[in-house]
C-alpha cells in the first residue's frame, strides 16, 4: 500500500473508505490528488478482501469542490486542457466500471469535478447539508470530467442544461428529488450510514454484483434489445459461479448464505 499524501485509507474486514483530503482548498482535485486517486482505486482493485468501497471528503463542509482552480488558472493550452480531461474521465471511468460497489459519501460540497466524481459512483448518499452543482460556466469554461454526460444520463437533459448553464447550485433534498442521490441523511449519520451500507453490499455475492454494475451501466447506453441479450448473457455467467450454488441452497435450506466471490 502507498503513502498517498491527499488521501486517507480506512479498512474494515471487507471493505474500505477513501476519504479524500486538501482541507485548505475544500478538498479540491489537484493533478496530484487525481493521480493519487488513480493509484488507491488500483490499489482497491487488487485487494481480494475489499468488495465494497466508499468514496468521501474530509471535513464536514466539502465532498470535493471541484478541480483546483489555481491549477486550472495555469493549463497553458486547449491541448492541455483537453489531456487534464481525459485523465479525469479516465479515472472517474474506471471508478464507474470498478468490479466491486462503489458508494459514494457526499459529506458537503459536490461541485465541478466533485459532483463529477460523486456520479462515477453506484450509489451516492448525501449529508442533509451537502450542495451539487457543475458551476464551470461561472469561470469561462465546462464540465471536463464528465459532468455533461453524466449528469444528463442522471438527471434528463434539460435539467442538466439547467445546472450546467446556470451553475446554480441544488440541495441534498433537491437532488434526491431529481434521483442524483439515493439517500439523504443527517451530516453526522453519514458516514455510519455509509459503513453499514458498504458492509452489507460487502455480503452480496461479488460476482452477481459486478454482473449487475455491467449490465446496468452498459444497459443504460444501449437501446433495450441489446441491454436484454447483454442481460441473458451475464445471468448465464452469474450461473458459472460458486456462488450461485451457494446462495440457492442456502434460501432453500433457509441459511444465510456465504458467499465467496468464486
Ligand atoms: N479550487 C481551488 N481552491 C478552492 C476551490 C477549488 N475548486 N474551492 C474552494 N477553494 C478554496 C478557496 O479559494 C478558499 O481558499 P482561501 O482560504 O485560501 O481563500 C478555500 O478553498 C475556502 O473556500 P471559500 O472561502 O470560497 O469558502 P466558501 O464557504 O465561501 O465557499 C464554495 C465555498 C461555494 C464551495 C466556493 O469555495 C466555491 O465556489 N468553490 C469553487 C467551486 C467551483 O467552481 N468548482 C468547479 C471547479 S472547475 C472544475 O471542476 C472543472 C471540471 O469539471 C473538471
Amino acid at each position: 500500500m502507498s503513502n498517498w499524501k491527499h488521501i486517507q485509507l480506512e479498512q474494515g474486514d471487507d471493505w474500505c473508505m477513501l476519504t479524500l483530503s486538501r482541507p485548505k482548498v475544500l478538498n479540491a482535485l489537484s493533478k496530484e490528488l487525481l493521480e493519487e486517486l488513480s493509484e488507491a482505486i488500483d490499489w482497491v482493485e487488487n485487494q481480494e478482501a475489499v468488495r465494497a468501497l466508499i468514496i468521501t471528503g474530509a471535513g464536514e463542509k466539502a465532498f470535493v469542490a471541484g478541480a483546483d482552480i489555481s491549477e486550472l488558472r495555469q493549463v497553458p493550452s486547449a491541448v492541455e486542457a483537453e489531456r487534464l480531461a481525459i485523465l479525469g474521465q479516465s479515472i472517474f471511468t474506471r471508478i464507474e466500471e470498478l468490479a466491486k460497489p462503489v458508494i459514494m459519501a457526499v459529506n458537503g460540497y459536490a461541485l465541478g469535478g466533485g459532483c463529477e466524481l460523486a456520479m462515477s459512483g453506484d450509489i451516492l448518499l448525501a449529508a442533509d447539508h451537502a450542495r451539487f452543482g457543475q458551476p464551470e460556466v461561472n469561470l469561462g469554461v465546462i464540465p471536463g470530467y464528465g459532468g455533461t454526460q453524466r449528469l444528463s444520463r442522471a438527471i434528463g437533459k434539460h435539467t442538466a442544461k439547467y445546472l450546467c448553464m446556470t451553475g446554480d447550485m441544488i440541495s441534498a433534498e433537491e437532488a434526491l428529488r431529481m434521483g442524483l442521490v439515493q439517500k439523504v441523511v443527517p451530516a453526522a449519520d453519514l458516514l455510519e450510514e455509509a459503513k453499514k451500507l458498504a458492509k452489507r453490499l460487502a455480503q452480496k455475492a461479488p460476482v452477481a454484483l459486478h454482473l449487475t454494475k455491467k449490465a446496468i451501466n452498459y444497459g443504460a447506453e444501449a437501446d433495450l434489445k441489446t441491454g436484454l441479450q447483454m442481460e441473458a448473457s451475464y445471468f448465464g455467467l452469474s450461473f458459472n459461479t460458486e456462488d450461485r450454488i451457494e446462495g440457492m441452497d442456502a434460501f432453500l435450506a433457509k441459511k444465510s448464505p456465504q458467499f465467496k466471490g468464486k
